[in-house]
């Protein structure tokens, strides 16, 4: 479906401290989109990247795109300043929207819609969101913290989302390893957001060659 899988870096395992370093790596090792997680410390218990840190990025990085995963309670509040910063694609949590026209506000921004899933949410409450999303981030840990173990599970979902026919990006977020990543492919999944597997890595620009030979 996709000539090669994609890579997107999550920034949540960069060092803080040298961002802009971490993030020049990224795309010299040929980081195909930029992770950002933004989390509120309520929908998930933790909290991270505002939209000041989205703003910094596109314009460091003005070519980049920044796909700005949204771990909050109400993404609509929110939406208008993560369009305003910068963001390339926004994406929402299914058990957070207020409805599918979120997705259609996202549009109407200019930025392509994203639907993300928690692991205890089955892939058909998507359904009403599908028509309108461009993409699908499946979680395959519970969201919030970085570093934690893939449930093979959840990436399953990839084949059922396959199946009912959508055909535009599925990526899967959390646990992604340099060794799971050819078994992630395999179900269909077209980018792997990686954190810890990429920056922590003692060579990351191995890991970004090894996923687009996948
Ligand atoms: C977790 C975040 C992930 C996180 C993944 O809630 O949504 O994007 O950065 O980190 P790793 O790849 O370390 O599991
Ligand atoms: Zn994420």
């Amino acid at each position: 479906m996709y000539e090669s899988i994609r890579i997107a870096p999550s920034i949540l395992a960069a060092d803080l401290l040298h961002l802009r370093d971490e993030v020049e790596l990224a795309l010299k090792c040929g980081a195909d989109e930029l992770h950002v997680d933004v989390m509120d410390g309520h929908f998930v218990p933790n909290l991270s990247n505002g939209p000041d840190v989205v703003k910094a990025l596109r314009r460091g990085f003005p070519d980049a795109w920044l796909d700005v995963h949204l771990m909050l309670s109400e993404p609509e509040r929110y939406l208008e300043t993560f369009a305003k910063a910068g963001s390339s694609s926004l994406t929402v949590h299914a058990e957070a929207v207020r409805s599918p026209d979120t997705l259609m506000k996202i549009r109407e921004l200019g930025i392509q819609p994203g639907i993300s899933l928690k692991p205890a949410t089955p892939v058909s409450a998507l359904k009403p969101f599908l028509p309108l999303a461009e993409r699908v981030l499946i979680m395959t840990v519970e969201p919030g913290f970085g570093g934690q173990k893939l449930m093979r599970s959840c990436a399953e979902k990839a084949l059922e989302l396959r199946k009912l026919g959508f055909g535009g990006h599925i990526a899967c977020d959390g646990g992604v390893t340099f060794e799971n990543a050819p078994e992630l492919a395999a179900l269909g999944i077209d980018t792997l957001v990686m954190g810890t597997a990429f920056f922590r890595a003692e060579n990351p620009q191995a890991v970004a060659d090894m996923v687009h030979a996948l």
